[in-house]
């Protein structure tokens, strides 16, 4: 195994960026649904669209980053080992084997972890994002020909989406902070902060 920067700069600050964004746009989204009442109503729509113009601009940065790099290769699905690391962290982490992904430079999410991230990509992030937008721009609707479109229907999109949104953050933070034998660490943490992580080399 070999000690490599597999984490770039520009990775590191979109993911970091993008998970503070995201809690925040959670904390006010769920604020204007009325969940809880830690900002007024005004406050809390205030927030949530002004933070959205952040996520979208990130958003359009990070997608041009992964066309110019290639680094959009890394999302791209495989069945290779898919069913080996579902069954692991379902069962084998708890009785202490070994994971049965090899992590490289190239390949350095595992099958699970592709189809989660494209799943937030592809589908998560431009739902909210949709919806999020006719949301905003509701008053525009009669002169797009959407006006028998009711609103209802995209506020339901918009949350479920946040739900989703949610229960990904979840799943990812877990899963982010489980080390060999279900044990806590912060190494994977670490790597997305330093950029540096332990991996095979090609072909090992
Ligand atoms: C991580 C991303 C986001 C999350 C978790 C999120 C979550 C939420 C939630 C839970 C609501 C309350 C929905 C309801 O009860 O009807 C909401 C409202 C709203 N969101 Fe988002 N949202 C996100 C991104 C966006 C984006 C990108 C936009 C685009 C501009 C947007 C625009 C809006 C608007 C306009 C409302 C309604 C505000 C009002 O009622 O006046 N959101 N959001």
């Amino acid at each position: 195994m070999e000690r490599v920067k597999i984490f770039k700069g520009f990775e590191r600050f979109w993911h970091w960026t993008q998970a503070a964004l995201v809690i925040v746009m959670l904390i006010t989204g769920f604020n204007i649904h009325g969940s809880y009442h830690l900002f007024t109503f005004e406050q809390a729509v205030d927030l949530h669209i002004a933070l959205a113009w952040t996520l979208i601009g990130l958003w359009a940065f990070a997608i041009f980053w992964h066309f110019t790099t290639g680094e959009w290769r890394q999302y791209l699905p495989t069945q290779d080992k898919l069913f080996a690391v579902a069954k692991f962290y379902a069962v084998g982490i708890f009785r202490g084997e070994v994971h049965p992904y090899r992590k490289t430079q190239w390949a350095k999410h595992n099958p699970l972890q592709r189809l989660a991230y494209l799943f937030f990509k592809v589908i998560i992030s431009p739902v909210i994002w949709v919806s999020g937008l006719l949301y905003l721009y509701y008053k525009f609707w009669p002169e797009w020909g959407l006006a028998d479109v009711p609103l209802g229907v995209v506020a339901l999109t918009h949350t479920a989406a946040a739900f989703a949104m949610l229960f990904f953050f979840i799943v990812h933070v877990y899963l982010a902070l489980l080390g060999k034998k279900t044990v806590f660490t912060l190494s994977h943490v670490k790597s997305m902060i330093t950029g540096y992580d332990e991996v095979y080399e090609e072909g090992e």
